[in-house]
């Protein structure tokens, strides 16, 4: 579908086998897309095809199977390249996700550049996996963690980061989309402003990835890290791209088959990138199966996902301010698909096994952001993630829903 065509989102829906699903008798409603998002049936198929048909290890085989596997996970890199906008196939690296790409970056590079005093700069929207690697190696390094504040929306202080930034700064590490709000973050500002002081930058763009269009190069990022799974793509597959020169200059994160050029006793050479980054055998299957999940999203086109989901923003945003003592938390403009609330009197936890009852699957909690929660003074949200396939009839089965369930718990 070309992003000028009608939007046709039972077309959509018929492509995900689990959206037939029932869950306690009633049909499923996921609405945890920030989560994980559903697989459209191409990808399910690349993964049993390339079991059934051409299963083998990579680089390294000199038959007909190997050649095949090798083609496409080799394919699959170059449709993150252009997903990404990368100049340099070679600049992709895969990963288990996200928060192994950004361990990557914060050992290889952090062990090797980090000093003492040295500080990095991270925010208070961050998710775990952009907070602890970077605590880990600073407490080795004896490097500072600067954190920037944000305000009760979630919005952060550009004029405090800037105080923050300093010749002290090494790495600037931000969430492009927070998972526990949707605020999207002004990172090309961030970059910028990172730059100057010449501090390298990392995007965490888990969330950012499948929504809106991401350009490495525009961005002039030096990393950015996203997920298979959350780009309707498996689990246990992810990218850290980086820029060459700079990949090149970080050594090896971890040792094994496949990074090395040779090996002695005596000394080992390193192999080129990527392959540096990727010791081991990979996981190759979701590699593959990665390619078709980029393929189903440009089969729509990612405007037309965006409007789509923009469109069902704005009317479960409507929808929920109408529900009494409800309050969104990152009530912005600026936000992909995401809508997080807490409601007076109620614990997230409690509304979302009710709501589990009516078969809507939401995600209740702290979005492993427990110093986000701190920040806004709340134990957690209630968090509702659109993808392409969702609909406003599930907007609607939601609020009814909720309204059921706060009568019950007030
Ligand atoms: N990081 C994922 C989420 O936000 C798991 O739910």
């Amino acid at each position: 579908m070309s992003s000028t065509t009608t939007y046709d989102v039972h077309a959509i829906r018929s492509e995900f086998p689990i959206l037939e699903r029932k869950v306690k008798g009633k049909p499923l409603v996921y609405l945890d897309n920030a989560a994980t998002s559903q697989k459209p049936k191409q990808v399910i198929e690349a993964i049993a095809h390339y079991y059934s048909h051409y299963n083998a290890n990579i680089h390294r085989g000199l038959h007909t199977l190997a050649d095949e596997a090798t083609a496409a996970f080799e394919a699959s890199r170059v449709a993150v390249q252009h997903f990404i906008q990368a100049k340099h196939h070679e600049e992709i690296i895969f990963t288990k996700g996200t928060t192994e790409s950004i361990n990557l970056i914060a050992n290889a590079w952090g062990n090797t550049f980090l000093q003492a005093g040295d500080e990095i700069i991270i925010s208070s929207l961050e998710h775990h996996a952009n907070i602890v690697p970077w605590q880990m190696i600073a407490e080795k390094k004896g490097a500072q963690i600067k954190v920037i504040p944000i305000d009760a929306n979630g919005v952060i202080d550009l004029d405090a980061f800037k105080k923050l930034l300093s010749n002290k700064t090494k790495m600037v590490s931000i969430v492009h989309a927070s998972n526990a709000l949707g605020v999207i973050n002004p990172v090309n500002e961030i970059i910028k402003l990172a730059h100057q002081q010449g501090a390298l930058v990392m995007i965490d763009g888990a969330q950012s990835a499948v929504h809106l269009d991401i350009n490495v190069q525009e961005l002039d990022c030096d990393f950015f890290a996203f997920s298979g799974h959350k780009i309707y793509g498996p689990t246990g597959i992810g990218i850290l791209y980086g820029k060459k020169d700079l990949l090149e200059s970080i050594p090896p994160y971890q040792g094994g088959g496949e990074m090395i050029k040779e090996v002695t006793f005596e000394k080992t050479t390193y192999n080129e990138l990527p392959f540096k980054f990727e010791a081991g055998t990979p996981n190759i299957a979701d590699a593959i199966a990665l390619k078709h999940a980029i393929d189903f999203i440009n089969s729509i086109g990612k405007a037309s996902i965006r409007m789509h989901e923009e469109t069902l923003l704005n009317y479960a945003n409507d929808q929920l301010k109408q529900i009494p003592g409800l309050h969104i938390k990152g009530d912005v403009e600026n936000k992909v698909s995401v809508v997080s609330f807490v409601i007076d009197g109620i614990h997230p936890q409690d509304l979302a096994v009710l709501l589990d009852n009516q078969g809507i699957a939401v995600r209740t909690g702290n979005h492993c952001a427990q110093p986000l929660m701190q920040c806004l003074g709340i134990v957690g949200t209630t968090r509702v993630s659109f993808a392409a396939y969702n609909t406003k009839e599930e907007i609607d089965i939601l609020i009814v829903a909720l309204n059921k369930s706060i009568k019950m718990l007030k």
